[in-house]
């Protein structure tokens, strides 16, 4: 079958990477979409389950640091659209573990730029109707104070984790590949995403299992930092509207002005868990468990995200007490894929649907 064009999502098999390719492969038909993904601890095939046996997806397990497979790929399935997501995304890990961060995020990003380049440079048509989008975070701007304004996209970088760090190089590496060899790049900074399929490490899907475990909710320093949340859907969108409509050599910040602290955003957690588990109000508040802080420590993100509003007329669709809603039902209603991630069983899924093939 001929396909009107090739697309790789990389990281396709973890949180938002299965929702940007679960919008591809349904919404067009006509296009080939290819999710690259290595299977660290943090993808899952399971997130695609409903997807995977579309006639225009591909699932490769590849590693984005693997230059010459990165080539190869490129080669196979005539890429000509990227939307990297592949990445070392949890802070408290690249706090232990900064070198995995910088090989997969720096290295590895630029492995893909340098694969992307040779192949389109080698075609007759050139960059014409390529792009590589490069899906980065709003850590990269630094902290904010709780007065300080909103980040937008000039805002100077002033990365302070590893994990921002090594974002911020990449980010760096993406913006000197269009200024120096014209490749057609753009780079987006969004903020913190939430929805269905997110690791179980990150703060909303691990204070929802703790929550019905009747586990500690282990909430870092006072719980006064300030996070700005997006449903996760909303993000796909804004990246699907980008890599048609955006432009190369641009930035674009996401987000839907929706900050919370994180104490009061746990509180709403807990209360929407216990209602839906029929739990009297206020029952799990108990769980809630100050801990020491994580270092560095970001105070508050907030994203500015007018431009991108009135450029391309995106806007959040949902309501964050409609999202959270939403969200808790899902890993309430879903919860044998949580156990199957804290059991470790998850990554036999990759092997047992694959053997074979
Ligand atoms: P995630 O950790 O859930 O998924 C990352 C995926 O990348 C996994 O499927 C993993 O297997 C894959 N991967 C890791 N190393 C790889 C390698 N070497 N080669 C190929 N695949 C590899 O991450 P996420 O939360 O979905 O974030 C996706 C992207 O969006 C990241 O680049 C992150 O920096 C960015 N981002 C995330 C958020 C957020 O709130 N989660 C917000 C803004 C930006
Ligand atoms: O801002 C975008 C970023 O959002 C993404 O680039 C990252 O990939 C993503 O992981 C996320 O980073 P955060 O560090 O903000 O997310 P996390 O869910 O780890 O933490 C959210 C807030 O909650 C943060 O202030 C730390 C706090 N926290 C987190 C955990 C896991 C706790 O208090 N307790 C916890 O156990």
């Amino acid at each position: 079958m001929d396909f009107k064009r090739n697309i790789m999502v990389t990281g396709g098999a973890g949180f938002i990477g299965s929702h940007v390719v679960r919008l591809f492969v349904n919404k067009y038909p006509d296009c080939r979409v290819v999710n690259l993904d290595k299977l660290t601890y943090a993808g899952n095939l399971a997130n695609l389950a409903d997807i995977e046996r579309a006639p225009n997806y591909v699932f490769v397990k590849g590693d984005i640091t693997d230059l010459d497979q990165m080539r190869q790929v490129m080669a196979e399935y005539e890429i000509d659209g990227i939307i990297h997501l592949a990445a070392e995304s949890h802070v408290d890990r690249s706090i232990k573990d900064p070198m995995t961060f910088a090989r997969t995020n720096v290295l590895g990003t630029l492995a893909l730029l340098q694969a992307a380049r040779e192949r389109w440079e080698s075609l007759p048509e050139g960059y014409e109707g390529k792009l590589f989008h490069h899906v980065s975070t709003d850590e990269v701007y630094g902290a904010l104070e709780m007065d300080g304004g909103l980040f937008e996209e000039t805002t100077k970088y002033n990365p302070h984790s590893p994990y921002s760090a090594s974002k911020a190089s990449s980010d760096h590496f993406v913006r000197a590949y269009h200024d120096t060899y014209g490749m057609p790049t753009l780079v987006t900074n969004c903020s913190n995403n939430y929805g269905p399929y997110q690791f179980p490490e990150k703060l909303i899907p691990l204070f929802i299992n703790n929550i019905r475990q009747g586990k500690p909710l282990p909430v870092y320093g006072k719980g006064e930092n300030v996070r700005d949340w997006l449903y996760v859907e909303d993000h796909a969108r804004a990246l699907d509207l980008i890599f048609h409509k955006g432009k190369a050599g641009d930035t674009y910040n996401i987000g839907g002005f929706n900050e919370w602290r994180n104490i009061d955003l746990i509180k709403v957690i807990i209360k929407t868990v216990d209602r839906l588990l029929g739990n009297p109000e206020g029952h799990s508040l108990g769980l809630i468990t100050y801990v020491t802080d994580r270092a560095g420590h970001d105070l508050r993100y907030a994203i500015d995200s007018r431009k991108l509003k009135n450029e391309l007329g995106w806007e959040p669709s949902l309501q964050f007490e409609e999202g959270i809603e939403k969200t808790v039902r899902w890993y309430l209603d879903n919860q044998p894929w949580l156990d199957r991630i804290t059991s470790g069983d998850y990554q036999r899924y990759y092997e047992e649907m694959y053997r074979g093939r």
